[in-house]
């Protein structure tokens, strides 16, 4: 497998699909880099699959170098996106810098993600003036969920889909590598995808993008406290899971586990001393 690096985004084009899935930790970071996984997004969706809140609102910059760190030990050739939290890029561009410097310098990310359009192209700017790649947002953006009203379908009317439209173009002028579209109509993904040079990345906007991303935790049934529609389960580990450690219980129990095999032997002489 070959490294992905900035440049394949925009080499894939048209050629083949690029694939993106979450990670958040170092173990399952390795599983995909080895099964050659295009992209790994240390997302903020980690607030709510990692660490239990019921929204992306509260991820810090500190649990984002955190967990983009644990990815980064773990990933030879898959190119690194470490997502932007609420809040470390809307002040200012120099704090916005300085947080996506923190995602390659401390984590080991090698772009980052912002969600937004026009509202934040010199923050785009700065990052991208900085030499650090970026991956745009457009669509249904987690971290406005309470300006949105809720995780909503975007672009179904007239004014919202034109200024997604306008903004990828804006994204793609700014020199950004990819944007991800999340939850918007599969026609207005697909005329997107047909008017940029750079790739779409679709979650929840149909196979017309030039890649997909999912949520690592959902695509392999270990996270049910919602599932959204445009979530395929690749596995359903989590009943899987609850069998092994019912049976671990079990067998705890029985005196099944451990058994000779799991455990250390000593020298008859030495034991008989010490009785
Ligand atoms: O945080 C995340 O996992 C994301 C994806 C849903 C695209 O932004």
């Amino acid at each position: 497998m070959s490294r992905f690096t900035v440049n394949s985004f925009k080499e894939k084009k048209g050629k083949s699909k690029i694939s993106m899935l979450t990670a958040y930790d170092y173990s399952m970071a390795k599983i995909m880099d080895e099964a050659g996984v295009d992209t790994i997004l240390v997302g903020d969706s980690l607030g709510m699959v990692v660490l239990g809140y019921d929204s992306t609102l509260k991820v810090t910059m500190d649990d984002m170098v955190h967990h983009t760190r644990a990815v980064a030990r773990g990933v030879k050739d898959a190119f690194i996106v470490g997502d932007m939290p609420f809040l470390s890029y809307h002040v200012s561009v120099e704090e916005a810098v300085r947080n996506a410097g923190r995602l390659v310098q401390e984590g080991g990310a090698h772009g980052v993600k912002l969600e937004g359009g026009e509202e934040i192209l010199p923050m785009i700017e700065g990052i991208l003036r900085a030499q650090i790649p970026v991956i745009g947002h457009l669509g249904l953006t987690p971290q406005s969920i309470n300006l949105m009203g809720g995780f909503k379908v975007q672009g179904k009317d007239m004014e919202v889909a034109r200024k997604i439209i306008d903004d990828a173009l804006l994204l793609e002028k700014a020199g950004v590598s990819a944007i991800v579209l999340e939850a918007i109509p599969a026609k207005l993904a697909q005329l997107i995808t047909e008017k940029l040079t750079i790739p779409t990345i679709g979650i929840g906007a149909s196979a017309g993008c030039d890649g997909q991303v999912l949520v690592v935790n959902d695509m392999l049934g270990m996270f049910s406290d919602f599932t959204p529609k445009f979530v395929k389960k690749y596995c359903d580990l989590k009943p899987q899971i609850t069998k092994g450690i019912r049976l671990y219980m079990e067998e705890i129990e029985s005196g099944v586990f451990p058994g000779k095999e799991h455990s250390f032997q000593m020298d008859d002489q030495v034991l008989e001393k010490l009785y």
